[in-house]
């Protein structure tokens, strides 16, 4: 497999992404107490495919919403400077709320959203991550749940993109190269 001419190196099937999720998924709801309702919110663009399977394993009542930030561009590296271009519609003040990215590299995105949302007043607030990078932290961000850890490779597949392409790919693959 291969994106615009550089190959696909796969690193997690699409079959060990579901046992993750599912099972993350019950370590979350235990984490909240088992609550009645569960508010999510997902960063896109790379949230979207997570987010929908994470909400799927989820045997509660749950309310979905999402918000976007200023993304990277065409640069492979986080700015650091994060500008909210879509915000939540939903009120999460008072309700317990899950924060989910796609992947934790420098920490600068999922941090600075997590303060902006906490600034809301949720009565609990905790965030999850489907893939950290590892010793890549310019923050003192921890996600509070992480569905797998890699190396520095370029990610692409199960909503990560290159150049806008792979997101729709079932597992996870390093751009061969990078
Ligand atoms: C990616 C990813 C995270 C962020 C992580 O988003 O989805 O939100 O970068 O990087 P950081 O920890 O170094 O801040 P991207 O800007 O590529 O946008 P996308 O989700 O729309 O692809």
């Amino acid at each position: 497999m291969e994106i615009r001419g550089k190959p696909l190196r796969p690193l997690i099937d699409p079959q060990s992404i579901q046992k993750r999720v599912h099972k993350l998924a019950g370590e979350i709801l235990d984490a909240f107490g088992n609550t009645e309702e569960l508010y999510v919110v997902g960063i896109l663009k790379g949230a979207f495919i997570f987010t929908a399977d994470l909400v799927r394993a989820m045997n509660i009542p749950v309310v979905v919403d999402f918000l976007q930030v200023s993304s990277y561009g065409q640069s492979m590296e986080s700015s650091g400077k994060i500008r909210i271009m879509k915000d939540i519609e939903i009120d999460i003040a008072g309700k317990k709320v899950l924060l989910i990215d796609d992947i934790l590299d420098t920490g600068l995105t999922i941090s600075e959203i997590y303060r902006f949302l906490k600034s809301k007043g949720p009565s609990e607030l905790k965030s999850c991550v489907f893939i950290e990078k590892e010793g890549r932290r310019k923050t003192d961000f921890e996600a509070d749940f992480v569905g797998f850890k890699t190396l520095n490779y370029f990610l692409v597949g199960y909503g990560l993109d290159w150049g806008e392409l792979g997101r729709n790919l079932p597992g996870i693959y390093a751009v061969e190269g990078s």
